[in-house]
């Protein structure tokens, strides 16, 4: 539709048409099968304004899709097609790695071909909109949204978060049979037949940028909990990876639950239209995260729910996600004045807006079709590229005696059993996979079975967890959600699993967190492996000479007695539908794993929050001396057990001295850092090569260490490849003293390494 054309239909809607814009409500609220409207109006919408809601969430399907927009378009007074929105995190039909996985890869350009391939999935399923990618930085393994976010590193998130945008809307507002510039919006103003021609496909997904400001940060890792810090460290480290999503186009930004300086987001005026719309130019939709205009009310920061839709619609939030608070409240706030007509008006043209640039005037449909979700779903190349995911995400962290890959048992006489709970478990995807295909997915047991020759025993040995593990397991037993095992089953998995492991050679043992220990409201204080799973790994390696554990996981773990106890550890985290197939391929050789560490692993909680770009301390403790009075634990060393960017390959690699084509970067200017890197084993390999920077003096302290850049080497056996990486003023650039981002001229160390803890051999000064 032509942008005169929406603006007639803008204000041609009654006060009521335009508040339900500014309302979302879940999919069983609505029309659906055998179901009539607002029988379950729990948020109190009333039936009138559920007419014409503007948005629902996670209704997805092509037939489901379909016919509750054709219900809600009969009912509704202004037939203003309804905005279908939902959770697609990583994956759709097809699910890969959990983001902290990917966050493992190195490679934003992963990212971006998995999101452009979910979009398609996604179309087909009726989703028009997707709430990801999350921005959160991590900095504590006990909040179970670390699997959402990609890691620790502001850069490497911004690089991400900017690649999954460009993903999940390849296209869609490209002209005619063309995909858009690097996913970058095209504003409204184009011609309307060029941008939605008849018959052309739909394209693309609109991605909304989660949540808004500093989710990641709650204290003590509890889920919802206070975030507080400095605007410094909040623009320095937090904001980057928004502010990447907002500047790489998407769509929509959502609000996070916790306080900004304070003041909730969902009511902070200062970032939503300060920094988020003045700052950095936004101009899409901001929604909610889910009830949080309520919650301005728990947080005490509004009386009632009409002051908390007041200080949300202030802050410049459009879409109510699933509260009461606009419903029962704007209008009256607008007629006593509290409210603009006009902030209404630009609220309501934002969401029209949307509306406009993914067709839905044209074709409220969108591109759900049930033939197309036959031919798309899981498809080969998304299983494909789920694979080459899981490959590149997997972090081998032990391989003592160079263990893996193991030699194919064909033929070789050793006997291999695959013991634990996760060796055949399809319920390994992650919090977050809601729409994934469960049936679909390939399981290590599966794997092993449909490969010609390979001689294996399997069992579970124990479950994934007990009662102390997980405080609301019995009410999910008793409410039918979940089983245990009788104790007759506990005891002969066990005995079968001691039995197995008696005879083997080789004991390849899938261990890990349980799904329901992670994600949203997933907060652990003990970060152990679960349950009876550390038993087996005891007992099992009391049996056999060669122990692999294939490790699942949603955070980073404490793994101090893991390192010790198995010969080869492979973190796989939760690896998507084709996990067991990469793993198989992992363990035999067929691939090697790739994953770097997004994440450090601590060697204790008592650690945690733990970062390799902390900041510098007045006392930093080299390790040795024996003295108290540093910046040290009496009980542990500060490092973590594994470092961030950490990992193994199957072939190994000798770094050269960094040398620079000058020693002094002239502002504007650039300098040339490279190190020879050769692949000194015997297989082919792909080296994960990282430049790190360190800021010796500033006007303001600054951290020990900072990623800047990251290039992946492939070398054959015995070949030396040379990394190169350009230093730029903008790489040093920072917010000094007075909060100007700028580089200050001084002394910088530069390490070319294989991970955070390698040296910074070489030094430039800025001037
Ligand atoms: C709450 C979660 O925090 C958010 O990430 C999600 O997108 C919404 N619920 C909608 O399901």
């Amino acid at each position: 539709m032509k942008e005169e054309k929406l603006r007639e239909l803008l204000h041609s809607l009654s006060m009521t048409e335009k508040i339900g814009q500014l309302i979302q409500v879940p999919g069983n609220m609505l029309h659906a099968e055998g179901q009539e409207l607002g029988v379950r109006d729990e948020l109190g919408i009333g039936e009138e304004l559920l007419k014409n809601v503007g948005s629902t969430l996670n209704v997805v399907g092509a037939e489901q899709v379909r016919r509750v927009q054709e219900e809600y378009l009969k009912h509704s007074s202004a037939k203003i097609p309804l905005l279908f929105m939902a959770d697609i995190i990583y994956g759709f039909r097809t699910v890969y790695p959990i983001p902290l996985a990917l966050g493992c890869s190195f490679e934003p350009e992963l990212l971006r071909r998995l999101c452009a391939a979910t979009a398609q999935e996604s179309v087909a399923g009726g989703a028009q909109v997707t709430f990801s990618p999350m921005g959160d930085l991590v900095r504590d393994a006990r909040w179970g949204r670390c699997l959402e976010s990609t890691g620790e590193d502001p850069t490497m998130n911004a690089a991400y978060v900017r690649a999954c945008v460009e993903g999940f809307q390849e296209g869609l507002s490209g002209k005619t049979g063309e995909p858009a510039e690097s996913g970058a919006a095209t504003k409204t103003g184009e011609p309307e037949q060029a941008r939605h021609p008849e018959n052309a496909p739909a394209r693309g997904i609109a991605s909304c940028v989660k949540h808004f400001a500093a989710y990641g940060a709650a204290e003590g890792g509890r889920d919802y909990n206070t975030v507080d810090m400095s605007e410094r460290r909040l623009r320095q480290d937090y904001l980057p990876s928004y502010r990447a999503g907002v500047e790489a186009g998407c769509e929509m930004i959502m609000t996070s639950f916790n306080i900004v300086d304070g003041i909730p987001s969902t009511g902070n005026r200062w970032l939503m239209q300060d920094v988020l719309r003045k700052e950095w130019g936004f101009e899409g939709v901001v929604i909610t995260d889910y009830a949080a205009i309520a919650e301005l009310i728990t947080h005490g920061v509004a009386r009632d729910k009409k002051e908390a839709a007041q200080l949300a619609m202030e802050a410049g939030v459009d879409i109510d996600m699933c509260t009461g608070c606009y419903a029962g409240s704007l209008e009256e706030l607008i007629k006593e004045g509290k409210i603009s007509q006009e902030q209404l008006d630009e609220a309501v043209w934002r969401v029209l807006s949307l509306k406009n640039k993914l067709g839905l005037f044209e074709d409220p449909f969108r591109g759900a079709d049930a033939a197309a979700e036959q031919e798309l779903y899981l498809r080969e190349e998304f299983r494909a590229l789920a694979r080459e995911a899981a490959v590149k995400c997997s972090v081998l962290l032990e391989n003592r005696n160079g263990l893996l890959p193991l030699a194919p048992t064909a033929g070789s006489g050793a006997k291999l059993a695959l013991i634990g709970p996760f060796a055949d478990n399809r319920d390994a995807l992650g919090m977050w996979a809601i729409h994934g295909d469960q049936d679909a997915v390939v399981t290590i047991r599966q794997a092993f079975s449909e490969t010609p020759g390979l001689d294996f025993d399997w069992t579970e040995g124990c479950e994934t967890l007990l009662a102390d593990d997980y405080a609301d397991l019995p009410a999910l037993v008793e409410n039918g959600g979940r089983s245990c095992w009788s104790e007759e089953k506990k005891e002969a998995e066990w005995s079968r699993a001691m039995a197995l492991a008696e005879g083997a050679d080789v004991a390849v043992l899938a261990l890990g967190e349980d799904t329901v220990q992670g994600g949203e409201g997933g907060s652990r204080t003990r970060l152990t492996i679960p349950g009876d799973q550390m038993r087996l790994l005891r007992e099992v390696r009391k049996r056999v000479s060669s122990v692999v554990v294939v490790l699942f996981a949603g955070r980073p773990l404490v793994l101090d007695e893991v390192k010790e106890l198995a010969d080869a550890v492979l973190l796989v985290w939760y690896p998507g539908t084709e996990g067991g197939t990469a793993i198989r391929d992992m363990l035999f050789g067929v691939s090697e794993p790739q994953g770097r560490l997004s994440m450090s692993l601590p060697r204790s909680v008592g650690q945690l929050p733990l970062y390799y770009n902390a900041f510098s301390t007045g006392r930093p403790y080299d390790g040795k001396t024996v003295n108290r009075f540093f910046s040290r634990y009496t009980d542990c060393p500060n490092t973590p057990l594994y470092p961030y960017g950490y990992g193994l390959s199957y072939h190994t690699a000798e770094y050269g001295p960094v040398q620079l084509d000058s020693h002094t970067l002239n502002g504007g200017g650039s300098i040339t850092a490279r190190a020879a890197v050769t692949n000194t084993g015997s297989r082919d390999g792909v080296e994960t090569v990282q430049l790190y920077l360190q800021d010796v003096t500033g006007s303001v302290v600054r951290p020990v260490r900072e990623l800047k850049g990251v290039k992946k080497l492939a070398l054959k056996a015995g070949e030396t490849g040379i990394a190169e990486f350009t230093i730029t003023e903008e790489m040093l650039s920072f917010y000094g003293k007075d909060m100007q981002y700028r580089a200050e001229p001084g002394l910088f160390r530069v390490g070319i390494c294989p991970d955070s803890s390698g040296e910074l051999g070489a030094e430039f000064e800025l001037v």
